[in-house]
């Protein structure tokens, strides 16, 4: 496996960041004990247009810079669990949701950091259509107990325009949590407030169906809406 160290692991050049030198550190190990293998290491221009590829050292690979703990945790989760062969860890391990890494993982760019992976959240470089495709990938399909999500032109799926004429997409990750063993949105003591961070008017004015003797604050959200897959009404 020497050999892959090298395609792998090409020593940093760009030194940005406190979790390179750690992997320095760690690989230089390796790559001294590969330099028979590693003659003629990689050394293309930063910007080589070759395509990324799954690393087949996987989760190994991207815990040699990124070991701390809150990336650990996700081990402890259901996407954690090897013995599930629908789960990320029993497929790319991290990559199965951030892709194919073996570029980011080997090369920096001078000054302007590494080949970016598929990154979560809001505000990121990843579009939010391309970040729900990789949960998707998955969960658009029926997976054990759970079942296919219909996400694509729901409610929540769809775009949609705010008073000023602006556009916005909802990602998963405006809900959800994935570097947690909590989730905030699963518990139904905090779920309400990340509903209500954009359904402001609810908080105040929800009906609270008494007289169909309903225990509406001992509920979720979730009890009555299942937000996935909410057909629009109208639209
Ligand atoms: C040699 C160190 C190193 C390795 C190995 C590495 N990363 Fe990174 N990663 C970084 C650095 C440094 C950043 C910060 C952004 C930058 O400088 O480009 C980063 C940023 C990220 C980000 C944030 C989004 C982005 O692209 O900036 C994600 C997600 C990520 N890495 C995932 C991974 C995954 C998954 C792997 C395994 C395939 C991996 N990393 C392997 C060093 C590494
Ligand atoms: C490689 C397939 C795969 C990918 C990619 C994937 N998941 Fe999952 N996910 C699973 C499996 C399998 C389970 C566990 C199902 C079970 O417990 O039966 C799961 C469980 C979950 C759960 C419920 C369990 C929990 O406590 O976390 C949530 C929420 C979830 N996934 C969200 C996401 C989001 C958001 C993404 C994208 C960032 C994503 N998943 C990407 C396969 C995947
Ligand atoms: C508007 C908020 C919101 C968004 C956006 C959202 N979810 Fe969820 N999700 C929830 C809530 C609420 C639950 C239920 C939590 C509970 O069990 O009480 C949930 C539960 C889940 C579960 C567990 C399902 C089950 O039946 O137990 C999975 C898997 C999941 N979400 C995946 C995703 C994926 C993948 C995306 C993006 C394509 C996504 N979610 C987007 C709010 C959201
Ligand atoms: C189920 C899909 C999934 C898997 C598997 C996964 N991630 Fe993530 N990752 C996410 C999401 C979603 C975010 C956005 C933050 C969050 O939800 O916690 C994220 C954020 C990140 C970030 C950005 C920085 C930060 O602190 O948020 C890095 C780096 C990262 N992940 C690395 C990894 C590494 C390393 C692994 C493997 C040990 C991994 N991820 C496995 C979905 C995943
Ligand atoms: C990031 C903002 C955001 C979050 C967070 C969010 N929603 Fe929404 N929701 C919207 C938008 C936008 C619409 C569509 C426009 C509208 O009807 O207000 C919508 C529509 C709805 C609708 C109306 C469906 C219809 O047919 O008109 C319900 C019910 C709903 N959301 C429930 C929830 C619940 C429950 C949560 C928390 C689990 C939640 N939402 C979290 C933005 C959000
Ligand atoms: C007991 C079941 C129940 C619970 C619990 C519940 N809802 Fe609703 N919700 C409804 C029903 C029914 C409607 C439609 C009401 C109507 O049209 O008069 C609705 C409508 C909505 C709408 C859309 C209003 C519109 O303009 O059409 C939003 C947004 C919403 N709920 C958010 C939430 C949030 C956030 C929570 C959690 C704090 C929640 N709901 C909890 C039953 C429930």
């Amino acid at each position: 496996m020497r050999a892959q160290h090298c395609d792998y692991f090409t020593p940093a050049r760009h030194i940005g960041s406190s979790v390179v030198i750690r992997a320095v550190t760690l690989l230089a190990g390796s790559l001294l004990g590969a330099s028979a293998a590693c003659a003629q290491p990689s050394d293309k221009p930063a910007d080589n247009p070759y395509t990324a590829h799954y690393t087949s050292e996987g989760t190994t690979a991207c815990l040699y810079c990124h070991d701390v703990e809150r990336m650990r945790l996700i081990s402890k989760t259901p996407h954690g669990n090897k013995n599930n062969p629908d789960s990320p860890f029993a497929q790319h391990g991290c990559e199965s949701c951030h892709g194919p890494g073996s570029l980011h993982a080997t090369r920096s760019r001078r000054g302007r950091g590494r080949p970016p992976m598929i990154d979560f959240g809001i505000n990121t470089s990843t579009p939010p259509e391309n970040q729900s495709q990789r949960c998707l990938n998955c969960h658009g399909k029926k997976m054990g107990k759970l079942d296919a999500m219909q996400w694509k032109g729901s409610v929540h799926g769809s775009p949609w325009k705010d008073d000023a004429g602006k556009v916005h997409e909802m990602t998963c990750s405006n809900c959800h949590e994935e570097h947690t063993d909590h989730d905030p949105i699963q518990d139904k003591q905090t779920q309400a407030k990340t509903c209500y961070s954009c359904h402001k008017k609810e908080e105040k004015e929800h009906p609270r169906f008494k007289e169909q003797a309903i225990a509406f604050d001992k509920l979720s959200c979730w009890d009555c809406h299942d937000v996935h897959q909410l057909i629009p009404q109208g639209r």
